[in-house]
Order: C-alpha cells, then structure tokens, then sequence
C-alpha cells in the first residue's frame, strides 16, 4: 500500500487547476446507460472510483472507453444484456448503488447488490427502495441483493418524498424515473449541483424534468432518449479542500483554476469569515491566507450549507484558529475517525456526540498517520503540509478514489510530498 512522506511546514503558492467532480461525474456516468447510443462525458477525472464504476457498467454488457489523456468517456449502452450488479463490484463503492435506477429505467429490470457499510456509519438504502416502490416498481430482497421490476416493463410513475433529503436517493429515482409511463413527483429532493447537472444531462436527452435545484422534482416520463455530448462539472469539493489548505499556511497565496465557485453555496460564507482574503473571477478563486485564523463554527446541513464533504477539513484548519471551535456533523454523525490522527500530530481536539470540539491554535509536529476515509485523508495530508518535520500518510489509497494527483498538484504549488510505492 502506498504512503506518502511529506515534510512540513510549506505554504502554498502559485496555481492549482481543479479536476472534473467525482460525485457529480458517477450519475452522468449510470445516466448514459439510459440512452440509444454512444454518449461522451467532458471533464471526467482520472480516479479509482470512476475507474470502480467503469467496470461496474461494463458487467452489463455496455461499452466503456476511458480516454484518461483527454479526461473523456464514450458509454454505449446498445449491447446491454445483463442487468445486474454483483456484490463484488458493488462493495468497493457505494456510488454503484446508481445502477438499481438506470438498469430498472433501461430494462424494466434490475438486480444489484445491496452495499454494505461505510467507514464512518451504516449510510442506508431504504430511501431508494421506498421511492422505487412509490413509484410502482416490485422489489425483493434476497441473499443481499435488491431485485427490482417494473410491471409492464416501465414504472407507472408516483409520488414520493425524501426524509431526510438524500442525493443518493434522489439521484437514483431521477434514473428510474425519466422513462416511466406516467408521472413521478420527487419532494424533500436534494437540490445539489451534482443532483442539478444530472437532472440538466437528462432534459438535454430529451427527459421531462420540472423543478431542478428546487425540493420539489416532478418527471413526466418519456419512451426513449437519445445519446449526448455533455461535459461535467468541476469538483466543488477539491476547489474547498484546497481553498482551506491554502488558508493553513500564514504565507500561502494560491490560485485555483477550472472552478465554479457558485457551486460551494454558503461554504464561501464561512470561510470568509476566517479572515482569509477571497477573489472570486470567472472560473478562478485566489486565497490569501490571515495571519490569524478567526475560529468559525460550522454545522454540516443539505445543500447550499456547509457540505459533510468539507467538515473534516475544516476541523483540521481550526487546529491553527486562535480560540475554540465545534465542528458538528448533522449528515454523518460518525465522521470523526481523523480525530484521534491529529491528535497524534498535537491538535487539542476532542470528539462530544457528533461535533469535533477543537481548541487551537496548536503548533503541529510530524508523525505517521492514517485514515480509514477520503475526506479525513486529505485533511491528514492538509495537517502534515503545516507540522514541522516529517509525517508519513499510511493508506492513500483512499485519495487516489478521489483526489487526482494530489501529491503533483500539491508539490507544484510548494508542498514537499513524496510518494512512496510498497
Ligand atoms: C452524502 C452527501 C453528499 C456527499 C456524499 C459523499 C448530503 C446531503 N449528502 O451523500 O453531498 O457527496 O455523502 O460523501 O450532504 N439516508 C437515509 N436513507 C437513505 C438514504 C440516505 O436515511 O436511503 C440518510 C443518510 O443516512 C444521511 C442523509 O440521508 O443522513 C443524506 O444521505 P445522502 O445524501 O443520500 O448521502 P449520500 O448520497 O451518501
């Protein structure tokens, strides 16, 4: 398993280009699967989980190129056969989760593999088959998998709303539901920019989709779509992560390149609220970090709030706050397994129920490290590039899901990361 070496402290400088977004990249990827035709997706990152999801689709029978140079992917659903997702595929990522939607949407029948837990909770499903089932589809369980039908071969259409509000769910009904035969009425819909770039993907193939970026979404069904040429978003997350990173560091000045910073919602809010000087312009941010980082509390919460994606992160970057902070997880209440890491490194942190409670500022001292998750990964690189010394970053297989060459684009802004193969 691969570790990173990484000395410390190094601010951040010069200019970082932000790659295509992961999560938003895997619906536009099972929304392919419902076309007549080759579609090609723009602006796909070059990761493990695309690559995950890639042999996910390719189980069906579906034709997958990954054009990693050009960051492009041609889907060609015309020889799909088999419309099942094995457990195998499915339990390395809980995104091929997607496929219960888009095969019940294409086939009128679907058999995936229900996933199972998740390093930071149990992260249910139920949600996604309730609303399946709203919408008329006929669901069993067995030996861990989901089997879905359609009677008559498409969904009669229905109602069905969200509570809690879920991307995943929504996400995944939108697929089942753009060829139904009727009317499906999505409420407490999640109104995230992945969850509206898909639903944008869809209408261009011809779906009928009222109600975007709104809670409410109501889909008039339609018999056939037609392949398109569409082009992903950037990754809202990697923007925050590393506009927190750059915040870090009391002599970093960086500038990221390929973002849209509409779509961070109010995360932009808060982190002016740090200190931290931000220009927004067109398709770039520049961040000068303070001298003195202000302690801001956050609560995570649906989108436009404060995204679970960045809470980990932020935690990491009140250790250098001066005062106390609480960093509380409404979504996944169990997402704290950086704390006791950052703890090894010097962090006055502490987790009470689901809130990180974090007194700082804390000079941090390199040590090794590791992480079971994504997000505290990035953080635990994030909090060695400001320790003194050196810490070693065990595991960064978990970056490699979802970040694109981080230690490159990190090194090329100052960072002193080293990549060490085992
Ligand atoms: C969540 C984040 C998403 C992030 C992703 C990966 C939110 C709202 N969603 O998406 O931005 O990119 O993690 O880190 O911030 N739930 C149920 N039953 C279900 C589905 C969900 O109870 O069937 C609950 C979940 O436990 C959670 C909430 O609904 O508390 C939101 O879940 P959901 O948005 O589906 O999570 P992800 O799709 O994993």
């Amino acid at each position: 398993m691969d570790k990173f070496v990484i000395n410390g402290p190094t601010p951040l400088n010069g200019t970082i280009r932000i790659s295509g977004s992961k999560n938003a990249a895997l619906p536009l990827m099972a929304a392919a699967l419902l076309a007549d035709g080759e579609t090609k997706l723009d602006n796909i990152p070059v990761l493990h989980d695309i690559s995950t999801f890639n042999n996910v689709i390719r189980v069906t029978g579906t034709k997958v190129l990954y054009e990693k140079e050009t960051h492009s992917l041609r889907i060609d659903p015309s020889n799909l056969y088999y419309a099942k997702s094995p457990y195998e595929l499915v339990r390395k990522m809980r995104a091929s989760f997607y496929m219960l939607g888009a095969l019940l949407g294409k086939t009128g029948e679907a058999t995936v593999s229900l996933p199972g837990g998740c390093a930071w909770g149990p992260r249910p499903v139920d949600l996604h088959i309730e609303g399946l089932k709203a919408f008329g589809a006929n669901i069993t369980l067995e030996k861990g998998y989901v089997h879905a039908v359609a009677p008559n071969g498409r969904l009669e259409g229905g109602k069905f709303t969200l509570n809690p509000s879920s991307v995943g769910a929504t996400v995944n009904l939108l697929l089942a539901a753009v060829k139904s035969s009727g009317t499906c009425i999505i409420s407490g819909a999640a109104k995230e920019p992945d969850v509206v770039q898909l639903c944008n993907m869809l209408t261009q193939m011809g779906a009928q989709i009222e109600g975007a970026g709104t809670s409410e979404l109501r889909i008039t069904g339609v018999e056939k779509l037609q392949p398109v040429t569409f082009a992903n978003a950037s990754d809202r997350i990697e923007t925050g992560t590393f506009m927190i990173a750059a915040a870090m560091h009391p002599e970093s000045d960086l500038t990221l390149t390929n973002c849209n910073s509409n779509d961070l919602g109010l995360f932009t809010d808060w982190f002016k609220k740090t200190g931290t000087e931000v220009e927004f312009n067109d398709t770039e941010i520049n961040v000068k970090a303070p001298d003195v980082i202000k302690p801001i509390s956050i609560i995570t919460e649906i989108y436009p709030g404060f995204p679970t994606d960045l809470q980990a992160q932020w935690a990491t970057m009140m250790t250098q706050a001066h005062g106390e902070t609480v960093v509380t997880d409404t979504i996944y209440t169990d997402r704290f397994s950086y704390v006791p890491e950052l703890r090894r490194l010097g962090a006055d942190i502490r987790i009470r129920n689901n809130s990180a409670v974090i007194k700082g500022k804390t000079p941090l001292t390199g040590a090794s490290i590791m992480s079971t998750d994504l997000r505290a990964s990035v953080s635990l690189v994030m909090a060695a590039m400001i320790s003194g010394g050196e810490s070693e970053v065990l595991r960064v297989y978990h970056l490699d899901r979802g970040y694109e060459t981080l230690e490159d684009k990190l090194n090329a802004a100052g960072a002193n990361i080293l990549r060490v193969v085992e």
